[in-house]
């Protein structure tokens, strides 16, 4: 499995990932990391690691058409048959969406379908989990469709809320969960273990 992961920030998640890779027991390969933001520190990570890195921006075309193409031309250029979103930003467009159907996840800082959607990234999940009262959050791996936060869940791992948790600590603490789940649901789908049947997704033993 030939994954390209889409960043936007700091990229701790890719770093998991290519972690995972460079362990040995990982059977895919992270063959291209896809940038919306020029100066996202995830690039420089991909560098170091000698994986091929990309900015790629709508901003940057003067249409729609132009970018899409520009999209999946770096895709075929790259052989990817998989995506993995690791704090990307954008929303995929559904023409994407559609090629890799059932073959793009995201990984959210909270369980989903709760604090996800449009606006629900970064610290403000966990202020609103904390502002709530939750006692338990965690950490969602889900399918990719067109709207955000939303295809089907594929992993979840709780993580605790103490009252002492600040936005910050708990953010930390998610984090920590986020870099084991997402290399090993990633290595489910490269074996081949994940069946995915509408919103039902069962893993294979
Ligand atoms: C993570 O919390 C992830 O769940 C969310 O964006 C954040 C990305 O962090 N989608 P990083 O760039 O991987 O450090």
């Amino acid at each position: 499995m030939r994954i390209a992961v889409f960043v936007s920030g700091g990229g701790t998640n890719l770093q998991a990932i290519i972690d995972a890779a460079e362990s040995g027991k990982f059977s895919a390969e992270i063959a291209l990391v896809l940038s919306s933001k020029p100066d996202a520190y995830a690039l420089e990570r991909a560098k170091e690691h000698n994986i091929p890195a990309v900015y790629l921006s709508s901003k940057e075309f003067s249409s729609r058409d132009d970018f899409l193409n520009a999209m999946f031309d770096v895709l075929e250029a790259h052989a990817i048959d998989f995506i993995a979103l690791a704090g990307y930003m954008k929303k995929v467009p559904p023409e994407i969406v559609q090629r890799f159907k059932n073959r793009i996840t995201n990984i959210h800082p909270a369980l989903l379908p709760a604090f996800g959607g449009k606006g629900m990234y970064g610290m403000r999940v966990h202020r609103a989990v904390i502002e709530y009262g939750c006692k338990v959050t965690g950490v969602t791996v889900h399918l990719v469709d067109d709207q955000y936060d939303h295809g089907a869940i594929v992993a979840q791992q709780c993580v605790p809320v103490s009252d002492h948790d600040t936005p910050e600590t708990l953010a930390e603490r998610v984090l920590a969960i986020e870099h084991l789940l997402y290399p090993k649901v990633l290595e489910w789908f490269a074996q081949e273990k994940v069946i995915v049947s509408g919103n039902s997704v069962m893993i294979l033993s």
